[in-house]
Formats: C-alpha cells, sequence, structure tokens
C-alpha cells in the first residue's frame, strides 16, 4: 500500500472557515491524505484565507513567500509539496493570485472545496488549476456527512452549516462578494447531520452560517422554515443538550426565534447578534437596515423572553464621515446594553463594496484612539460579567481533560472555560459547578455536590446593565 500524503490546512477568519477546513480533511482523507500540524513536512498545504479585514491579501502573499522556501527545500529533497489557495481571498482575488504567486498549484473558492481531488489531479496534468465559480445549486455539495472518525476527532461540541452567503449588502462587508448569495439547507439534510453527530458522542451542536437568522431552509412539510423552527426540531434529538447559532443579524431576529429562546432549556442564552455602531447615522451609512433603537428593541425582546441571556457583537471603528459625535453614541449603546464580551475593529477598505469609495476618511490615530476606548469598556464589561459568576452555581459541560494534572475543563453557557478537579469520566456530561475563582478569563469551581439543579445566572445583576 502507498504511504499516506501529509496535508496541512492554515485557516484564517471565521468559524465558517475552520467548519470548511474540517470539511477539506475529510474530502481529503477520501484521497489517502492525513492531516499534519506541521507545513515543514506537508505534501500539500491549504492556505484557507479570510478576506475581511485589513491586509488580508498581504498576509496571503507572504505567507505563500514562506511557504515558497518550504516547497524549495522539499523539491531539494526529492519531495513535491503542492499549494493551494482556498477561501475568500481566492474566490475575490483568485486570477491575481495566480497571476503573482508561480507557486500556487490551486486557487479554489468556497463553492468548490468538493471538487478539489479533480483540480489537484487537473493541476498535475495541465499545471495550474483555478476554480472561483458560484454554482448556487450545489452550493452544499462539498458538505459530504463526515466520517465516524473524523466525528470522533472532533470530541463534545460540532459545529454544522445551516445557511451560507448573505443579502444584506452592509456597505463594508465583502462577504455578499465572497460567499454570494444566501442560500439554506434544507430542514431534513441538516437533522441527519445531527443525528449523526449525536450517535457519535457530540453533545452541542453550533447552527453556523453568515447570516444564520435569515435561515429559510425548506421544512419537512415543504414550507420554508425559520431558525426557532429548526432549533425547535433539534433540540428533540436525543443527546442534543446544547444548541448554539453564529452569526445573526439584528433585523432577522424573528418571534420564532425569540420563542426559541423562550422555550428551549437546549438553545443557550448567549447570543452573538452585532450591531457595528450605535450612531443612526452611520448604520444608514453602513446599509444595515436597522436604528440602535431598533437594535435595543431586539435585546430587550430576548432578555424577556430568557432572563439569563448575554449578549456579544462587533463594532467597527472609524467608518468613513464617523465623528467623535457618532462615536460617543457607540460608547453609550454599549454602557447601556453591558455586553459578555465583544469585538471591535477598525474599519479598513475592502475592495467590492461601496464603503471602499466613500473618502471621508478617519485619521489613523482618530482610529487607533477610538478604539482602545472602546475595547477598554468592553473589557471591563467581560470582566464585570465573570466576575458576578463567582459564588453561583452554573451549568458546565465538561469536553476534556485540562492541562493541569487532575482537572477537567468544560464551558459554561456564556462560553466561559471552567476548571474543576474531578473524574475524566464525566466528559461529555454537564454538572452544576459552583465557581469560587477567576483566573484571566477561566473559572474555577467545584462539582456542586448531589442533584443540584444549576441556578439560572441573571445578567440583570450586572452593574453595566439596564434592567431587563
Ligand atoms: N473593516 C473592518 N471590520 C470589518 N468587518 C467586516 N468588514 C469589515 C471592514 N471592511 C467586521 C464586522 C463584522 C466582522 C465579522 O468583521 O464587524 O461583523
Ligand atoms: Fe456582511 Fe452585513 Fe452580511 Fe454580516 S449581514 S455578512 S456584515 S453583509
Amino acid at each position: 500500500m502507498s504511504q499516506p500524503r501529509k496535508l496541512h490546512i492554515k485557516s484564517y477568519g471565521c468559524q465558517m472557515n475552520v467548519y470548511d477546513a474540517q470539511r477539506m480533511v475529510d474530502t481529503l482523507a477520501a484521497e489517502g491524505f492525513i492531516e499534519t500540524p506541521a507545513a515543514d513536512d506537508a505534501d500539500l498545504v491549504i492556505l484557507n484565507t479570510c478576506h475581511i479585514r485589513e491586509k488580508a491579501s498581504e498576509k496571503v502573499y507572504s505567507e505563500l513567500g514562506r511557504l515558497r522556501v518550504l516547497r524549495d527545500e522539499a523539491a531539494r529533497g526529492g519531495r513535491t509539496m503542492n499549494i493551494v489557495v482556498a477561501g475568500c481571498v481566492a474566490q475575490a482575488e483568485g486570477q491575481e493570485i495566480i497571476r503573482r504567486a508561480p507557486v500556487v498549484d490551486v486557487v479554489v473558492g468556497p463553492q468548490s472545496y468538493h471538487h478539489l481531488p479533480q483540480l489537484l489531479a487537473q493541476a498535475k496534468s495541465h499545471g495550474r488549476a483555478l476554480e472561483t465559480e458560484f454554482p448556487v445549486e450545489d452550493k452544499f455539495a462539498f458538505l459530504p456527512p463526515p466520517s465516524r472518525q473524523a466525528i470522533r476527532s472532533r470530541g463534545i461540541s460540532s459545529f454544522v452549516t445551516v445557511q451560507e452567503g448573505c443579502d444584506k449588502f452592509c456597505s463594508f462587508c465583502v462577504v455578499p462578494y465572497t460567499r454570494g448569495a444566501e442560500v439554506s439547507r434544507p430542514v431534513a439534510k441538516i437533522a441527519d447531520d445531527v443525528r449523526r453527530l449525536a450517535d457519535n458522542g457530540v453533545h452541542e451542536i453550533t447552527l453556523i452560517g453568515q447570516n444564520v437568522n435569515a435561515y429559510h431552509g425548506e421544512g419537512p412539510d415543504g414550507r420554508p422554515w425559520p431558525l426557532g423552527r429548526l432549533l425547535r426540531h433539534l433540540a428533540r434529538i436525543p443527546g442534543i443538550v446544547r444548541l448554539r447559532y453564529s452569526t445573526s443579524h439584528p433585523r432577522d431576529v424573528d418571534d420564532s426565534l425569540i420563542e426559541a429562546h423562550r422555550d428551549l432549556p437546549e438553545l443557550m442564552p448567549f447570543v452573538h447578534v452585532p450591531v457595528q455602531s450605535g450612531s443612526d447615522r452611520i448604520l444608514g451609512a453602513m446599509n444595515r437596515k436597522h436604528s440602535a433603537d431598533d437594535y435595543r428593541r431586539v435585546i430587550e425582546r430576548l432578555r424577556k423572553a430568557r432572563q439569563d441571556i448575554a449578549f456579544s457583537s462587533d463594532f467597527i471603528v472609524g467608518f468613513p464621515g464617523e465623528t467623535g459625535e457618532d462615536f460617543c453614541a457607540t460608547l453609550a449603546l454599549v454602557e447601556q446594553i453591558g455586553y459578555a464580551g465583544a469585538y471591535s475593529f477598525k474599519y479598513s477598505p475592502r475592495p467590492g463594496p461601496p464603503a471602499a469609495e466613500m473618502r471621508e476618511m478617519v485619521s489613523a490615530e482618530e482610529m487607533d484612539e477610538r478604539l482602545v476606548r472602546l475595547q477598554e469598556l468592553i473589557d471591563s464589561q467581560q470582566s464585570a460579567f465573570n466576575r458576578a459568576m463567582i459564588g453561583t452555581t452554573v451549568d458546565v459541560l465538561f469536553e476534556r481533560p485540562a492541562r493541569n494534572p487532575g482537572q477537567i475543563v468544560g464551558r459554561t453557557a456564556w462560553l466561559q472555560p471552567a476548571h474543576v478537579f474531578a473524574s475524566p469520566d464525566i466528559i461529555g456530561q454537564v454538572w452544576p459547578v459552583t465557581i469560587e475563582r477567576l483566573e484571566r478569563y477561566s473559572l474555577l469551581g467545584t462539582l456542586a455536590p448531589g442533584p443540584v439543579q444549576a441556578q439560572p445566572f441573571s445578567t440583570t445583576s450586572l452593574p453595566t446593565t439596564v434592567g431587563a
């Protein structure tokens, strides 16, 4: 039998890319590839790129420069190393990559990963291959069900793609251009994947999609189902104890989703709903299709539905034309909502979306200063949120042994890592844990004795949070 070939994937960016990387590993495993953590001894290296923020393509070219050195070394040792560029930079700049980087054998966009084996064969016989079409009809064709072995290596928690692409066209964002129009997978296919994962020991599912709550996949009744109904359906699958979804848009938080949060204990009370800015003027220029008050109302409705719910968000500072006043509106919104965590970025023009044409650029110093101020505020809220856990008893789903001998680690409903001294036999189970200490972002506690019901933790106790 021939030796297995080694595959190294370097992934940047969002959860969708992490998930796609797993799928590429699954697809190529059927071709005799096994994954290796190092690029040096790989026969195939895939750069799974992200185009969403600053300097994405420059990073790819400098990484390709490093890979050229490794490939030349391999060639001197009589070994062939193939190099693939995948992901959203491949989608957006495919031709340019082929032109500028002769080291690359295959350029493949996110909709074409199921063609990787053919593209590699094509590169071998004809030189180089480029595939960045949008064959919408088989957008999910690269999703063969993962093998039992692949599932096992993923442990307790797994992502499942439910929709791809986005029709929102926020004026700063490349996603509608790189990932194409919004397409949802049928309910039955998703339920099959979740059942298979549950049968193999997965207890937590995160449904992912670029605009996940725009989900409208075909239900068993032939009608489009909203995300809330899909969640309700999946919550009934034996073995699934936790459900999450990411990333959502405030405009697509509909009644079905609110009701799912109200009714499903499996649906975790931690929601990532990006708002980007607290200023209506900037939200308008961003083409977000919602105001700051619309967003506040969405948060209020979710809080009413589930009292222990907490939020995270994305923010962009320094969008073209953002004044000091606009930025203060963002700070005020953050103060008012009280986040358990959030990501904040400096605006960076991307090729494609219309904001790149806007001329009123905010100076680099101003952007830096705003980013620091916003991040300080968010950090203080996150610390307050974590500190407020001390002394409470919360449910933890245990995932794996910790680095410290004798300890195991899991996650709370709010995704905080929680460490306890306990037997690894309870990995895969949910146990109530009394939180005693906080070490950076990790909680340390002890298993609550006996069949204690975990106390719901109320975010309304936080100093930064306005009442639900
Ligand atoms: N500049 C800065 N941040 C951006 N994001 C998306 N596009 C840009 C851009 N051009 C941020 C948004 C989005 C997150 C995934 O990345 O906040 O929600
Ligand atoms: Fe991009 Fe806006 Fe779609 Fe999110 S909702 S993926 S920011 S266009």
